[in-house]
This record gives C-alpha cells, structure tokens and sequence, in this order.
C-alpha cells in the first residue's frame, strides 16, 4: 500500500494483510519511525476518524502538524492541491484528507506525498471499511460464507460502498435494508426486509441517517416511523442468533437506527469499532510510510 484512495484499490490480499498487521499492533507489536510528519485535513465534521487518525500517529511516534481549515487559507481560496503542496512542500510526508467531494483524491496525482482518505463525499471510507473488517474478523475469524446485512442511507453512504465492494470480494453475502428513495442501484445487492432477514444474519451493521446529505425537507423525516419500518429495536435484537453481532460507524443517532439501550447491548460491537479503529489506522500509516520510502 503506497497510499490509500478507495477500498476499491485493494486486493484481498493487501486487506487481510492490513488487519493481520492491525492485529499484531493490537497484541503490542508497535513500530515507532523517526523524523516522520503528518497533517490531517478534515474539511467536513468528524470525531472518531480525526481523533482515531491523531491517535494513531501519536502511536507511531509521528509528528502531527495541526491544520484547521478555519483558520487556514482555504478560507481565502486557495485551492486543495495548493493546500496539499504546501504542505508537502514544508516537509509533510503523509497527508490524511476528509473532504466533501467525491474523489478529490484525483485533483492530488501530482502530489510527491501520499494520500489517506479519511472519507470523500458520498464516495468512500476505506479506513472504516478496514476497520469494520478487522472487527468482523476478529469475532468470526473469517469472511467468507458470512451473511451481512447493511442498513439505512445506502445511497448516501461511503461506508455502505466501501463494506459492500470488499465484504462481497471476500466471500461474504451482503444484502441491504433501505428506504426506497435511499436505494443505490448502482450495487448490484438484494434488497429485503430486515425482519425478513435479522433472524439469519452473522452481522447486522446499521448506518447513520444522514440528513446533511438529503435535500427533503428535514420536518418529513419521522424518526419514530424509521425506527419502526428499518431500525434495531429491542424486539429484533431478540430474534438475533446467539452469535451475531452489531455494527453502526456512528456518530449513533439513538432510537433512529437503533433503540438508545441497545448501543451498549452485548452483541453490540460499536465501540469496539472505534477501539479497532487506532490499530487499523495504525498498521495503514505503517505501511504508507514504509512503502514511500
Ligand atoms: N465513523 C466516522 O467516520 O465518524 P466521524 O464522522 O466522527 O469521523
């Protein structure tokens, strides 16, 4: 791995080889690397992936230089291959970029400094795909022959794309459960009820409605009818098999994708995502870094 734009890029291969990597960070092989500076470029809101990103580095023992789009000069113009060069050209040697446009990655080839993509638009989540995976991996020890189903705002959703495209090349089934104007026919996944299906999947992974995406009057959104018609609620939690579990990238908007006491429930894996999320991040740095040299 030279950089990372889209799941997409990579083979099975490289993905197992990241979560094993992530997984012996986990177990406390930890590699630190010297004179190596970093900046991370959220150009939309974030909690986990901005944190998670500045975890990881601090880990490594990289150097972070702090870059707020408020305060920088994008808020005069300048363009983000501009902000990229500078960057690079200060001496950045990795560059981690959360932005709203699908694919802005493609404005960067020019760029002599790898990318990380911390999310693009509606497009993709590489580094939650993986960390999704290494958490599914962990649980089950393997991908293939799993029955997944992934829930909610497929349409807007780059953790949908990316799950999809790399669930499906390993083996697993994936299937959606959306609202037909959050559809994305685009993929070529079965569509079913959740209560249909909640009594067969291995993995129920739920996503976050996201309203700064949609251009419906927010007011016709009922919270309660969602939960009803393709939420987690306690009465499909119970018809769960024994062993499966439950996936949500959050932030949670509790009682909509999921009922507010179940974030926590025992098959819930939510914040054990996040946990993941470090090493995942970790062992992809790693091997940027290692790979540019
Ligand atoms: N899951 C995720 O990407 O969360 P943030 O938007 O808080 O980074």
């Amino acid at each position: 791995m030279k950089h990372l734009h889209s799941i997409t890029e990579l083979s099975n291969d490289e993905i197992m080889h990241t979560i094993e990597r992530a997984i012996m960070i986990k177990n406390g092989e930890i590699k630190r690397y010297e004179n190596i500076y970093t900046a991370n470029l959220f150009f939309e809101n974030s909690t986990r992936t901005k944190c998670s990103f500045e975890m990881a580095e601090r880990k490594l023992a990289l150097q972070v230089i702090p870059f707020e789009t408020s305060t920088s000069s994008v808020t005069k113009g300048e363009s983000l291959y501009d902000t990229c060069k500078t960057l690079e050209s200060i001496g950045c040697d990795v560059l981690v970029i959360r932005h709203p446009e699908n694919n802005y990655y493609e404005q960067l080839h020019e760029l002599n400094i790898p990318v990380v993509n911390g999310g693009d638009g509606s497009g993709q989540h590489p580094t939650q795909c993986l960390l999704d995976l290494m958490t599914i991996y962990e649980e089950y020890g393997k991908f293939e022959g799993l029955k997944i189903i992934i829930c909610g705002d497929i349409l807007n959703s780059r953790v949908a794309r990316s799950n999809y495209h790399a669930l499906t090349s390993l083996g697993a089934q994936v299937k959606f459960v959306a609202p037909e104007i959050w559809q994305d026919h685009s993929l070529d996944a079965k569509y079913v009820s959740i209560d249909d299906a909640i009594e067969e999947v291995d993995v129920c992974m739920l996503l976050r409605v996201q309203h700064e995406r949609h251009d419906e009057d927010a007011a016709n959104f009922s919270r309660v009818n969602y939960n009803r018609m393709y939420g987690l609620t306690r009465e499909r939690y119970d018809r769960l098999k024994e062993e499966a579990i439950i996936l949500h990238p959050a932030p949670v908007n509790r009682d909509v994708e999921i009922d507010s006491e179940l974030v926590e429930a025992p098959k819930s894996r939510i914040f054990k995502q996040m946990e993941n999320g470090v090493y995942t991040r970790m062992s992809i740095l790693s091997q940027v870094i290692e790979n540019n040299r």
